[in-house]
């Protein structure tokens, strides 16, 4: 190799020194006879100088210089002149004094500029990722994502864990999402599934008797894509034998620290906060809530009852509830901003979003009439309202209020800045239902996934009144994010058939997606349980990103294609023949159902 150093080594104690650097031009500047170039690689930034009376024809072969051009450049270290150090950069304080240059492969004017200070579009970052991959920024992304796998794997390694890979062509799993299939050449007519998780081979590992197991695997899952998911995403899976929750609880919250030491230098306390469902919904209206601030959902439906507001009475003798913000010192909210929140929680099938204002001890709304003295009395003590506060109300079924005040409070926190990038905190989800009923479907789904232990205590439930049935099921959340799920399993045939009935599984149907499983609790199966946290969520939080594009090299766009490399794309009709496929294409115009 020619290169002595990178472009992020030198510094004062090489001054005098004779270095080779090789990497990309940043960007070149010619101050009247002397020409600079800042020469960039993954390290760093370092300045060449050439000037002509130090070398005549590297000074010449400078003027060729254009951005992104690949080069070598030979020369001596000296300390930058008094006066010209650039504390911004590591080696800030010196340059190479060019004696050669040479091109070691020129480059087209780039779409964009190498640069984190120019936001930029996208589908263009996507289109040229290879470009945007060498924006420091996105180094950095990829460079810590690297080491929090890494410090995964020394913790799990150094607590007994074996990494163990299990197939990509598999058998549909049941995680809840569309399956990505792959046709069989050699068996026309049948499909491979990619892996929605690893869950049933994890499972398989435990009976197999490698009692630790985790792997940082790769799952593919058809679904509606967010800044928080893609199509393929990486968790690190984890799963172990003889265990109960708090073994699970004990070693996540350990590996979590270890990441947040090594990568962020954050000494975390555990153990983490924990919450029942239950408790979340009502304090939060969702099971992933951000506990870095207030603005806590308060139940004010026994108060407002004997209110004259047929809004909020006729939602409770619908059988819903009135539930109700307090927007801490937002009275001054105009009238154009309550109709954007408004307008917000519509969107999340709120009809409507009541307010009333704290302003000299009383409160001031439109709807005011219709509330006596005492009931307004009961408000402001219910809701802890203040001189300067705004409460917001919504009335309607327990799931519209939930989730329209839950995205509320989000939105509040986010334009009164309440929400600090400073602060990680995790709370543990637990006591989820097993089931809840899909009105899609027609019938009860799993909360979790069909292999989730329901609660000994509510088996008895499991026939008869499954909604009843809670589920040995955890989630860790991390400000608002489900960073991972998992759960103590089902060991045994007959609570995994009864399980499979009360999803409206049928026998033969549960025989043949799962036969193999059954049949395999059937040999020793030990008690187990696992989790997996996504990873690509936890890194951009770790980095502070706000989608996990930006912590994956290259991701799909929130079309699931790949604009790099153009995936999904056309093949070709020997292939298609090979296969014995046929295509029954949507005429032009004519949306696919999914599409829509
Ligand atoms: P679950 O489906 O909850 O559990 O997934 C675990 C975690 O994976 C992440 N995740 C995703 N990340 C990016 N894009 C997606 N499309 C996506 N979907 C999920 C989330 C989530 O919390 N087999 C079970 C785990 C178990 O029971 O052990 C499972 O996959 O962070
Ligand atoms: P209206 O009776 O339509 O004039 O509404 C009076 C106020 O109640 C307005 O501020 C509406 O936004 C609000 N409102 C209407 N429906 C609801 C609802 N379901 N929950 C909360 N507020 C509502």
């Amino acid at each position: 190799m020619r290169r002595t150093h990178t472009c992020g080594d030198l510094g004062e104690k090489d001054v005098g020194r004779a270095v080779v650097l090789q990497g990309w031009v940043q960007s070149r500047r010619d101050h009247g006879g002397v020409i600079f170039i800042d020469l960039r690689d993954r390290y760093g930034i370092t300045q060449i100088r050439f000037d002509p009376k130090i070398s005549a024809k590297a000074h010449k072969d400078a003027e060729e210089l254009r951005r992104e051009y690949v080069i070598e450049a030979e020369g001596k270290v000296v300390r930058r002149p008094r006066g010209m150090e650039n504390e911004k950069i590591k080696t800030g304080k010196v340059e190479v004094a060019a004696m050669n240059v040479k091109i070691l492969n020129t480059s087209k004017t780039p779409p964009f500029e190498i640069d984190d200070r120019v936001e930029l579009n996208e589908d263009i970052r996507l289109r040229y990722r290879h470009l945007d991959l060498r924006r420091p920024k996105m180094q950095r992304n990829i460079k810590i994502r690297h080491q929090i796998a890494k410090a995964v794997r020394e913790f799990l390694d150094s607590e007994g864990f074996l990494e163990i890979e299990t197939p990509m062509l598999g058998k549909s799993t049941p995680e809840g999402a569309r399956d990505y299939l792959v046709p069989s050449r050699v068996h026309p007519g049948k499909f491979y599934a990619l892996p929605q998780s690893p869950q049933l081979f994890k499972q398989l590992l435990m009976i197999a008797g490698f009692d630790r197991y985790f792997q940082i695997a790769r799952c593919f899952r058809d679904e509606d894509l967010r800044a928080d998911r893609q199509p393929e995403f990486t968790q690190i899976d984890i799963e172990m034998s003889f265990v109960d929750e708090e073994d699970i609880f004990d070693v996540v919250e350990r590996l979590i620290q270890r990441i947040w030491r090594e990568v962020a230098g954050i000494k975390l306390k555990a153990p983490f906060p924990r919450m029942t469902y239950r408790e979340s919904m009502e304090r939060y209206g969702t099971d992933k809530p951000d506990t870095r601030f207030g603005l806590e959902l308060v139940d004010v439906s026994n108060i407002v009852r004997k209110s004259d507001f047929r809004v909020f009475v006729s939602a409770l003798e619908e059988g819903g509830v009135v539930k109700c913000i307090n927007a801490k010192g937002c009275a001054s909210f105009s009238r154009r901003e309550i109709e954007e929140l408004t307008e917000f929680v519509g969107r999340y099938g709120a009809k409507g979003l009541a307010w009333m204002k704290v302003i000299n001890g009383r409160l001031e709304s439109s709807i005011i009439k219709f509330f006596d003295e005492k009931t307004q009395e009961e408000l402001v003590k219910k809701t802890r309202a203040e001189d300067g506060d705004l409460l917001l109300f919504v009335a309607d079924s327990y799931g519209v209020v939930s989730e329209s005040l839950g995205a509320l409070r989000i939105e509040l926190a986010k334009r009164l800045g309440l929400a600090s990038e400073e602060k990680y905190n995790f709370v543990w989800i637990y006591d989820f239902p097993l089931f809840e009923w899909s009105e899609e479907e027609g019938r009860h789904v799993a909360v979790h996934h069909p292999f989730t232990s329901p609660r000994e205590e509510d088996l008895c439930y499991l026939d008869k009144e499954p909604a009843r049935v809670r589920a040995r099921a955890y989630d860790l959340t991390l400000n608002g994010v489900e960073l991972g799920g998992g759960s103590i399993r089902i060991s045994k045939r007959e609570v995994q058939e009864r399980m499979f009935k009360a999803l409206g599984i049928g026998r033969e149907d549960a025989e043949e997606k799962f036969g193999f499983l059954l049949d395999a609790f059937e040999y020793g199966a030990p008690p187990h349980g696992g989790i997996a946290l996504g990873l690509d969520r936890l890194v951009a939080i770790i980095t502070k990103n706000e989608s996990i594009r930006e912590v994956i090299a290259f991701p799909k766009n929130k079309a699931a294609q790949s604009l790099l490399d153009g995936a999904p794309s056309d093949v070709s009709e020997r292939q298609l023949k090979e296969l014995h496929l046929e295509l029954d294409l949507p005429r032009s115009g004519e949306k696919t159902k999914e599409g829509e």
